[in-house]
């Protein structure tokens, strides 16, 4: 769809569905102005009320045209949620000085396929995480939380994601309370450092075993630190410390060193990556940790406020539309922290997972 095509969808879909609300009973009310990127891949357009104006121009007109917008203009482009973004329009004319904001991808996101977990698709920083969207984890934190309900996808994403900083050298370490048979499985054929429960086993040894193994994080960087203040390596391998299913042991002294590996780790690339079925701050991780994860993810097949709660707070995801298909799982929102949008997300399907 070209700039012209697409300002008249949007200006009937909104003619109607904004003058049926008593608002905006005609279209000279406001004007819609288009733009594209010039690869045409994402771009942007402006509601440019015509003041002065019967209706405020505020975040309920915002997430209204939002919701009106998003399922209209699918599949053609996906809407990112968000604003109110206002803009100057430049114009001399007051009426028309400022705009809402909207920006957009062409076309959907569609889940990659991938074949093998030793295939490597890392490059310049980027680790591709659908097609149409890259996780750049050079200029986030290098922090992964995952939530979603037992069987949603949690276990395998993440080891795609493992798998992917395993090829280019990451040093790995898994914490897994709940023993997944398939994470077990990749950890022995890549001889990853693995910590489970062993039956039988007072569970105080496990707490002691996934506090000694945070703890060995910190070590690592306060050895990092120590180095970049002499002024020598800087570029270091990532150190990931992943926690499956997290709220199944948490103690309040793990709690307090994975929000330390969070707080701590970015610059010297110590990270962590947590699973679990809800990120609370009572059994699972500090808000303050939360907020600065550089990636979170949210694994529901439709996905309400109250998922979404820990880590999109006050998000409604009612207005995103998730594109289906044959697989069930892997299914959600994500959102990487350089950019604050909260988008559509599928998982990579891992054709062999083992
Ligand atoms: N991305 C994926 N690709 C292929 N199969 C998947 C994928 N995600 C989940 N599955 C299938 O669904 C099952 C449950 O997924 P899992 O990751 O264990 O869920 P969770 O960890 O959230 O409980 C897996 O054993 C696998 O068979
Ligand atoms: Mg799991």
């Amino acid at each position: 769809m070209n700039a012209v095509n697409l300002q008249k969808v949007i200006e009937s879909c909104l003619q109607s569905a904004l003058s049926t609300e008593g608002e905006i009973a005609s279209s000279n009310g406001y004007q819609v102005k288009v733009d594209f990127d010039s690869l045409q891949e994402e771009g942007h357009f402006d509601f440019i009320p015509n003041y002065p104006v019967k209706y405020p121009v505020d975040k309920v007109l915002n997430d209204k045209i939002l919701s009106i917008l998003s399922g209209a203009l699918y599949p053609a482009l996906t809407l990112f949620t968000g604003g109110p973004n206002f803009v100057k329009t430049n114009s001399a004319n007051f009426s028309k000085a400022r705009a809402l904001r909207f920006y957009f991808k062409t076309g959907t996101y569609s889940r990659m396929l991938v074949d093998s977990l030793d295939t490597s698709y890392i490059y310049d920083g980027c680790l591709p995480l659908m097609e149409g969207f890259k996780y750049d984890f050079k200029h986030n934190s290098g922090h992964i939380a995952i939530s979603g309900a037992s069987g949603n996808g949690k276990s395998v994403f993440a080891e795609y994601m493992l798998s992917q900083f395993w090829l280019i050298g990451a040093k790995i370490v898994i914490i897994d309370p709940k023993l997944d048979h398939n994470l077990w499985h990749f950890a022995q054929k890549k001889e990853i450092e693995y910590h489970y429960p062993h039956v039988g086993d007072n569970p105080n040894t496990f707490s002691g075993e996934v506090t000694n193994t945070l703890s060995k994080a910190i070590n690592v960087i306060g050895k990092r630190q120590s180095s970049i203040l002499k002024g020598k390596e800087v570029d270091f391998n990532p150190y990931i410390v992943f926690i499956d299913e997290a709220a199944a042991f948490s103690t309040k002294q793990s709690r307090e060193l994975m929000e330390k590996i969070v707080l701590m780790g970015r610059a010297c690339k110590v990270w962590l990556f947590i699973s679990a079925q809800a990120m609370d701050a009572t059994n699972v991780i500090s808000s303050i940790a939360r907020d600065s994860m550089g990636l979170k993810i949210v694994l529901s097949s439709n996905p309400s406020s109250e998922d979404c709660r820990y880590l999109f707070k006050n998000f409604d995801p009612s207005d995103v539309v998730i594109p289906r298909d044959e697989y069930k799982f892997g299914v959600g929102l994500i959102e990487q922290k350089s950019d604050g949008r909260i988008v559509p997300f599928l998982a990579p399907y891992i054709a062999n997972i083992n």
